[in-house]
C-alpha cells in the first residue's frame, strides 16, 4: 500500500503537496466518480473538470477519437456549473487528504471573475486554475490565452474577486509561449500550468467528413509530450512563479523529465483514461526512484537538466 513519503513533498509557496503528482482537468471528473477506482488521497492534488458559472451542455458527438499515440477530444467544456458542484460534489470530495484545485472558465473576462468570486470563502479549494486555453470552444477558453493583454486582464480580474491562488493554464497554440506567461506572471499569477491540448482535427475517408462533431479538436497523450517538455523548459526559464508541467506523461519516467527540466509539480491527463490508477503508479514510481538513487527530496532534481 502506498503511504505518505517526505521524500515526494513540494512546497510551491502558496500550496504545499505531498507529493507532485495532480491529476489534470478534465481527466479525473469532480473527483467522486473515480474514487471507486482510486483514492484521490493517494495524490499531490486534483484539478476538476473545468466548471463555468451556468452549467454547460458542450459539443455535439463523436468528442473523441483515436489518434496515433494520442487522442483528440472536442467535449466543448460540459460541466455542471459551479453552483451545483459545490452542492453536490464538494461534500464528497472535501474528506479527501489531498489539494482540490478548481479549474474555471468563462466566456468573457467579467465571467472568468463572476465564477472566481462564486468560489471566495470555500475554505476546502486549495486553487483556482483558470482555463485561458481550451481550443474546443467557440467564445473564451484560447482566444483569451493566446493574446497577452487579455491574458494579463483575465489574471488581474481574477485576482481580484478570489481569496484564493491563482494558476493559469497556458495554451501550445501561440507562436511564443514566454510571453503569455510573463504577461500573467506580471498580472500577479501564483503559478503557471502547461500545455492544454493542441490544436488538431482527423477525417472520415469514407464519408469525407471531420471525425469529430465540432470538427476541431484537442490533441493530448504520448505525442504530445516533447513539445509540451520543451515548452516548460522555456517557461521556467522565463518567468520566477512555479511551474506546473504537463502534457503526454504517461508514467514516472515521463513525469521525472518535467521535473528536471524545472517544472515543480506535473499534470497527468490522458493517462488517466487509459488507467485510472495511472497517477497512483506515478506516484509509486517516483518513490521507488528515489530509493533506487538515494534521493532525499526529490524537489533537488527540479531543474536540474545538465547542458554542458
Ligand atoms: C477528455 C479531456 C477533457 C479535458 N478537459 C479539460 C478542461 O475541462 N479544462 C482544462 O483546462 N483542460 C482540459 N483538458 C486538458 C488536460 O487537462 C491536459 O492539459 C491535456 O490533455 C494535456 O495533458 P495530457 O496529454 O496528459 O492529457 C482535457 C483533456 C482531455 C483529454
Amino acid at each position: 500500500m502506498l503511504g505518505r513519503d517526505s521524500r515526494l513533498e513540494v512546497d510551491l509557496g502558496f500550496i504545499k503537496l505531498k507529493n507532485p503528482v495532480i491529476a489534470a482537468s478534465g481527466t479525473f471528473g469532480y473527483g467522486d466518480e473515480v474514487a471507486e477506482f482510486v483514492s484521490p488521497s493517494f495524490l499531490g492534488g486534483f484539478v476538476t473538470k473545468g466548471l463555468s458559472i451556468k452549467p454547460k451542455q458542450g459539443n455535439p458527438p463523436p468528442r473523441t477519437c483515436e489518434t496515433a499515440c494520442g487522442m483528440l477530444n472536442s467535449i466543448g467544456l460540459e460541466n455542471i456549473g459551479i453552483e451545483r458542484f459545490l452542492k453536490e460534489k464538494l461534500p464528497k470530495i472535501k474528506a479527501y487528504n489531498t489539494a482540490i484545485i478548481v479549474n474555471i472558465f468563462g466566456e468573457s473576462i467579467s465571467e472568468y471573475a463572476t465564477a472566481a468570486s462564486m468560489l471566495k470563502g470555500v475554505a476546502e479549494i486549495s486553487a483556482i486554475e483558470i482555463n485561458i486555453s481550451c481550443p474546443n470552444v467557440k467564445k473564451g477558453g484560447m482566444l483569451f490565452g493566446t493574446d497577452p493583454k487579455l491574458s494579463f486582464q483575465i489574471t488581474k480580474a481574477v485576482l481580484k474577486e478570489s481569496d484564493k491562488p491563482v494558476i493559469v493554464k497556458l495554451t501550445p497554440n501561440v507562436t511564443d509561449i514566454t510571453v503569455i506567461a510573463k504577461s500573467v506572471e506580471e498580472a500577479g499569477a501564483y503559478a503557471i500550468s502547461l500545455i492544454n491540448t493542441i490544436t488538431g482535427m482527423a477525417v472520415d475517408i469514407e464519408r469525407r467528413k471531420p471525425v469529430l462533431g465540432n470538427m476541431i479538436g484537442g490533441l493530448s497523450g504520448p505525442a504530445i509530450k516533447p513539445v509540451a517538455l520543451y515548452m516548460t523548459y522555456r517557461v521556467v526559464n522565463s518567468v520566477s512563479i512555479p511551474v506546473i508541467g504537463g502534457g503526454g506523461i504517461m508514467d514516472y519516467k515521463d513525469a521525472l523529465e518535467f521535473l528536471i527540466v524545472g517544472a515543480k509539480a506535473v499534470q497527468v491527463g490522458t493517462a488517466n483514461l487509459v488507467n485510472p490508477k495511472a497517477c497512483i503508479n506515478i506516484v509509486e514510481g517516483l518513490n521507488q526512484y528515489c530509493t533506487e538513487k538515494g534521493i532525499e527530496r526529490l524537489q533537488n532534481i527540479v531543474g536540474s537538466l545538465r547542458t554542458e
